[in-house]
């Protein structure tokens, strides 16, 4: 790890406009000497998080989050505390309070929620770092693993395109703003009523004027399929939203990645999906199983690109 970058020294990641195009890079780098290391030997030699302890607050379901902050914690010397559904973050006790006491015993906080506002109010309390491991509005750690994938497959990133099929949700938000940040041209095809934050797009459409990048919107997924590197496909219907499901399935009933829809992209072109998938549903078997899928490869680099971005952060 000889990236260390003063920089990303003691930074949150809240949102995927956090970071410019050369902190991407870094953290890219880091994660991939880390992901090379891993794969050699399970195991890291040197221990940039020894005696640093991170919590978990995971106050929604997680296989991938809990599963890769944990074990990459633990690989490189570091400890999580995962403090559980119990803490009853601005319920029990205020978010101020909260933030305010662990900053007293603890080097960093990772946290799943519903509000994105609890999770930069957080942060702004806080004086050790804050991570987003997904809101109802972002999923950063997730579009950093995508876009290091998709990066592995191409070899580069500038002028891609990748296209998200389905709704303009937080891994969405996510990718249009690490994309647009990266020069990438991000489009999303949505069912009407289900579309991103104006102000999110707005905000990646503006780093996309700087950065060379493109941010395009419309409705049906077979317009905005040529030409594609890339179709990404998530749930119909996050976590928080089970209430809407009967609505959502009528809503997105055409808005499934199967093979026909992955043909009209290109020969080239990849699947993504960042898992959990329903097959049949937003992705079919066979493309989410196949030989053009990189789903395995967004998953993998989850704990890669979480540990990379803790060493930056609170490492050494
Ligand atoms: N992709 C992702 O964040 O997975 P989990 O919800 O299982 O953590
Ligand atoms: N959009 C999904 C992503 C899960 C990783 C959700 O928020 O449930």
């Amino acid at each position: 790890m000889g990236n260390l970058s003063a920089s990303l020294h003691g930074r949150d990641l809240l949102s995927s406009a956090d970071l410019t195009r050369a902190e991407y890079e870094q953290v890219f780098a880091t994660a991939t000497e880390l992901k090379r290391e891993f794969r050699e030997s399970r195991r890291h030699v040197a221990q940039p998080l020894a005696g640093r302890n991170v919590a978990l607050v995971l106050e929604k379901q997680s296989l991938r989050t809990r599963v890769t902050f944990e074990a990459g914690l633990n690989q490189l010397g570091g400890h999580a505390l995962p403090l559980g559904e119990g803490i009853g973050f601005g319920v029990r006790e205020s978010v101020f309070d909260i933030a305010r006491n662990l900053a007293l015993w603890i080097d960093g906080i990772v946290i799943r929620t519903f509000d994105h506002s609890v999770v930069t109010e957080l942060a702004a309390e806080a004086r050790i770092p804050v991570f987003n491991a997904l809101t109802d509005d972002e999923h950063p750690f997730q579009a950093l693993a995508d876009l290091l994938a998709l990066r592995e497959h191409f070899g580069s990133l500038e002028g891609r395109v990748l296209t998200f099929i389905g709704d303009g949700n937080n891994v969405y938000h996510s990718l249009a703003l690490a994309g647009a940040t990266l020069g990438m041209e991000i489009r999303l095809a949505h069912p009407d009523g289900y579309g991103p934050h104006e102000a999110i797009v707005a905000r990646a459409e503006k780093i996309a004027i700087a950065t060379g990048g493109k941010i395009v919107v419309g409705r049906d997924p077979r317009e905005m399929t040529p030409g594609s590197d890339a179709l990404y496909a998530d749930v119909w219907v996050s976590m928080g939203q089970e209430e809407q499901s009967h609505a959502r399935f009528a809503a997105f009933a055409g808005y499934c990645v199967d093979s026909g829809l992955l043909d009209l992209a290109g020969p080239n072109a990849v699947a993504m999906h960042c898992l959990p998938a329903h097959r049949g549903q937003e992705i079919t078997a066979d493309v989410l199983d196949g030989p053009r899928s990189l789903a395995l490869e967004q998953a993998e680099n989850r704990l890669h690109v979480q540990k990379a971005f803790l060493v930056e952060s609170i490492g050494r």
